[in-house]
């Protein structure tokens, strides 16, 4: 697998055929995010209700494939061997780039999650279709409670199978720690938003947005990244 997603690619000369099935995947998902977008404004709910959906599964089989296959991140972490500009282009336009998409993506991905759950929170189903519902809506005090406590048990949980079953280093346990206490925060700001926007069709339009252009930004920062490493700077071999 390795050596065919080494081979040359189709959509320049020195990228390789992993780097362009990966790219084009990339710019497609985005296409069909926004075309869901567009189904929204013209308030075909339901139409952007399923292409989300198909979009988030397709997007989501994309990164596990993108990280595993072509290891980007990783190249880059490791040292320059990948990219054949100048040191000082490498520091100081590469890396900050490469970063900003690593972080986009993470906010991406919290937020395509959170936008699912709000979605059929924010919706009401009439004869098979979906409108939003206008109003407030804000979670019982009761369920964040519950909630905190699901989390700090799962954590706990699995700091146990970490330690004394799987044998697992300090850092793994840290790692897992950062997730559990990531999910905590993205559930505490629930009660900021409910807060800042009361409205619930209002916040799901608002946050839906940003959303959206949160996925354009994750697409210009992958195209920065491809065209630096196999347009401009590729290596010379
Ligand atoms: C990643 C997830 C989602 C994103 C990014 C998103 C984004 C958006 C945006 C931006 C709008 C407003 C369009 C505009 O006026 O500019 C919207 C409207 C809407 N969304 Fe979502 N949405 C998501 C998931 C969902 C889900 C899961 C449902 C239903 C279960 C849903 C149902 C609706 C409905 C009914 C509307 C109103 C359409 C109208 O104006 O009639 N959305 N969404």
């Amino acid at each position: 697998m390795k050596e065919l997603l080494a081979k040359p690619g189709f959509l320049a000369d020195a990228s390789t055929l992993g780097a362009d099935v990966s790219y084009s995947l990339a710019v497609i998902f985005t296409g069909l995010f926004l075309a869901s977008w567009r189904l929204a404004k013209k308030g075909l709910g339901t139409e952007h209700h399923r292409l989300i959906f198909i979009s988030m599964v397709s997007m989501v089989v994309y990164f596990v494939a993108y990280y595993w296959a072509r290891q980007l991140g990783v190249l880059a972490l490791e040292g320059k061997e990948g990219f054949g500009g100048p040191e000082s282009t490498y520091n100081n336009v590469f890396i900050p780039i490469l970063s900003t998409h690593l972080v986009l993506v993470v906010i991406g991905l919290i937020l395509t999650i959170y936008m699912i759950i709000q979605g059929f929170r924010a919706s009401i189903k009439t004869n098979g279709e979906y409108t939003l519902k206008e109003g407030p809506l804000n979670v019982k005090p009761g369920r964040f409670k519950r909630v905190y406590l699901t989390l700090l048990g799962l954590w706990g949980a699995n700091q146990i199978l970490l330690t004394f079953v799987r044998d697992k280093s300090a850092a793994a346990s840290l790692a897992w720690a950062l997730i559990f206490a990531t999910i905590a925060v993205v559930v505490s700001l629930e009660k900021l938003i409910e807060n800042r926007l009361p409205d619930v069709a209002h916040r799901h339009r608002v946050l839906g947005r940003g959303t959206m252009i949160i996925y354009c930004l994750i697409l210009v920062t992958s195209t920065l990244t491809y065209l630096m490493l196999y347009v401009i700077y590729p290596v010379k071999t």
